[in-house]
């Protein structure tokens, strides 16, 4: 929460005897363990003033000697970071010919021997893009000034795993079509509001387009969900929260028309809340931000006409006009397939059931001047339904539903400086192309939080957050369904300190993982740790890994 504490809080270490080793918890890359793999370091780069100085880029080309170019059984990439003294997170946006491929964010640093972490993202299903050499961008603005010394010192390399006959090439879309800003400068993703749009033409013979969605909050939008909304704005110190309420849907529109919409996940980046929670355990989310999936196949008909079309990505809240704060970072990638046949793909779309926001109500009730309950819901219904001629004479019906449900229930009391919220975001996505289910994502993330503030000095909080990610996921027919469920439970404590000791706090942080996919991929972890800054230590109380990915 709160204007106070944005993405800001540091951690100062007092001392510190050892590199810290940070995570966030995942399941492992599902890839070939025996077959031969081929690797690139793409860059390494000391992020320091980047704010100014700009992006990483490299130029990265197809490794000749893993199988024919494009017929990898699967990519990754490893991003590892090391980083010492006083930062805050920063946002970190890979791109790689022009199209966003990874959103991540960083683990603040400590002083002394500082922090190291490694992620491996599996960009298997950006083959398309791979396959060709082209420009490799990583967007981390960081800044240096009076306080603040931390350099973010990465290295990337990609892993190019062979094909072979029993580790298949793996399937890819035809084609791949950024929605973003298209710079080869910066991270390619737009800032909204007001709402980016970007005219595409698609080739005449796409018989079927998939898209994934980035989006995540950043300044007064970066706590979204403990925004209050605008008729309770009055009954708060204005020092305690924003404004435009707790509701934001990102939606996907062609041509003026809904083509689907996202409830996002909250991802925590590592100076929220308390960052004491985070070290060495980050938020689930923050080294690889969830993406979000829309069929928009249902609008092949109308693409495929050899003109342009408008996409338009923007964010909108349960206010009257819709309106949000600054700002929210958003792009998209399209990954289009093409019929056999270069005849132009024909057809309609039959129905288009989708309002142009969500149904919403704000609700309340108000004892006195920061006392007061405020309650937020939305219910979305989407119903797009399209008959799909190829230039091949194939027929596909494709039914694309989203059935979502949202509320977020604020209390405040003691003059704002005690507060909870109970947020529930519920859905049920899915899409058939001739029955067949091609796309389905059923998720649950509730999250609920205690913050209290002890007095009006705003200098010390307790808090606590009990939240999941519960999300069985088929993104596109590309890719292998997965189930996960990550259950993570924090309390601590903060206090801002004086220029001499630095702000300190503790926390501890409970986490219990499992994944498991249609290919019988499994894994589990449960890890705790307690991290106390007042005798600097870290502890991991518990850590048991399971499941056939564990190694
Ligand atoms: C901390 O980072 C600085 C550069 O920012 C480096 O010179 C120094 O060696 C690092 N210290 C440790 C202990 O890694
Ligand atoms: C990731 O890269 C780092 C070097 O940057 C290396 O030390 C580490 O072993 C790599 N991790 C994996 C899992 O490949
Ligand atoms: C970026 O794009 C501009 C024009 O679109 C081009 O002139 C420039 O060479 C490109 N830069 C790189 C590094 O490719
Ligand atoms: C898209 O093209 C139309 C003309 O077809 C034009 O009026 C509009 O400004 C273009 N929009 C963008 C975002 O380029
Ligand atoms: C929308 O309404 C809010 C009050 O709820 C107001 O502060 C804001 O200026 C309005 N925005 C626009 C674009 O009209
Ligand atoms: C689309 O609608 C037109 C006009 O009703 C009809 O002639 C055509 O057969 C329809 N195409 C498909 C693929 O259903
Ligand atoms: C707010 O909600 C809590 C719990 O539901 C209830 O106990 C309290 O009376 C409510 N306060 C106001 C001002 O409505
Ligand atoms: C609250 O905001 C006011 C006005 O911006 C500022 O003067 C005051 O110092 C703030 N109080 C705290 C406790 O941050
Ligand atoms: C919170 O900070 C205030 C002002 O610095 C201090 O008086 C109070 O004792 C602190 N409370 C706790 C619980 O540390
Ligand atoms: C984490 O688990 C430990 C051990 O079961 C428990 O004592 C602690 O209260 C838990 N913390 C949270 C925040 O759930
Ligand atoms: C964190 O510090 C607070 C305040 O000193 C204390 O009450 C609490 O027990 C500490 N928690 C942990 C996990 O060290
Ligand atoms: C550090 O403090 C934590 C709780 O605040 C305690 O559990 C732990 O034993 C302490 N460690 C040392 C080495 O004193």
């Amino acid at each position: 929460m709160f204007n106070l504490f944005w993405s800001f809080f540091l951690l100062t270490s007092l001392s510190s005897e050892a590199v810290i080793q940070d995570f966030q918890v995942a399941q492992p890359s599902v890839v070939p363990v025996d077959t031969k793999r081929c690797t690139v370091e793409i860059f390494r780069h000391d992020f320091a003033n980047s704010f100014v100085d700009g992006s990483a880029i490299a130029q990265l080309d197809p490794p000749e000697d893993c199988g024919p170019v494009g017929s990898w059984a699967a990519i990754t990439l490893n991003l590892t970071v090391t980083t010492n003294g006083t930062q805050f997170d920063r946002l970190g946006i890979f791109t790689f010919h022009g199209v966003e491929i990874w959103r991540t964010s960083t683990f603040e640093p400590t002083i002394g021997d500082g922090v190291i972490w490694t992620y491996i993202k599996d960009v298997t299903q950006y083959i398309p893009l791979f396959s060709g050499s082209g420009e490799f961008l990583l967007e981390l603005d960081n800044l240096i000034e009076t306080g603040l010394d931390g350099i973010y010192s990465t290295t990337v390399i990609a892993t190019y795993y062979e094909s072979s006959a029993e580790h298949p090439p793996a399937k890819k879309a035809d084609m791949i079509i950024p929605i973003s800003t298209l710079s080869n400068t910066t991270g390619d993703d737009a800032s909204v509001p007001p709402t980016f749009s970007l005219n595409i033409t698609v080739p005449n013979n796409a018989i079927a387009i998939y898209a994934e969605i980035f989006a995540s909050g950043n300044g007064l939008e970066e706590d979204w969900f403990f925004n209050v909304p605008d008729e309770f704005l009055p009954e708060i110190s204005s020092n305690i929260t924003s404004a435009h309420d707790g509701f934001r849907e990102v939606r996907l529109l062609i041509d003026g028309l809904v083509a689907g919409v996202v409830f996002p996940y909250i991802t925590i980046f590592s100076g929220g809340f308390i960052p004491s929670f985070w070290r060495p355990i980050g938020s689930y989310g923050v080294a690889e931000l969830p993406t979000y999936f829309i069929d928009v196949s249902p609008f092949v008909p109308l693409l495929t006409d050899g003109f342009h079309h408008n996409f338009s990505l923007d964010v909108v809240s349960a206010e009257a006009n819709h309106t949000i704060n600054p700002n929210w970072f958003v792009s998209g990638i399209l990954q289009v397939i093409l019929d056999a046949s270069s005849d132009p793909t024909t057809g309609n779309m039959t129905v288009h059931s989708a309002s142009d926001f969500a149904d919403t109500s704000i609700t309340g009730s108000v004892t006195d001047f920061g006392h007061f309950n405020a309650t937020v819901t939305a219910t979305r219904d989407i119903r797009i339904e399209a008959d799909i001629l190829s230039g091949s004479g194939q027929l596909t019906h494709v039914v694309w539903i989203q059935d979502l449900q949202f509320s977020n229930i604020q209390t405040y009391k003691n003059n704002g400086i005690q507060a909870t919220l109970t947020q529930t975001s519920i859905g049920n996505s899915s899409s058939t192309h001739n029955g067949v289910t091609v796309l389905s994502d059923v998720f649950s993330y509730p999250f609920s939080t205690n913050f209290d503030y002890f007095d009006e000095t705003l200098s010390n909080w307790t808090s606590s957050i009990d939240h999941s990610y519960d999300r069985a996921l088929l993104p596109n027919p590309l890719r292998v369904a997965s189930m996960i469920n990550n259950h993570q439970t924090t309390d601590g404590f903060f206090q801002l300190g004086t220029e001499k000791i630095g702000n300190f706090g503790n926390g501890t942080n409970n986490n219990t993982f499992s994944y498991s996919d249609a290919e019988g991929k499994t894994y589990t972890r449960r890890v705790n740790a307690i991290n106390s800054n007042f005798n600097d230590t870290i502890t991991i109380s518990l850590d048991e890994v399971g499941g056939n990915l564990a190694h």
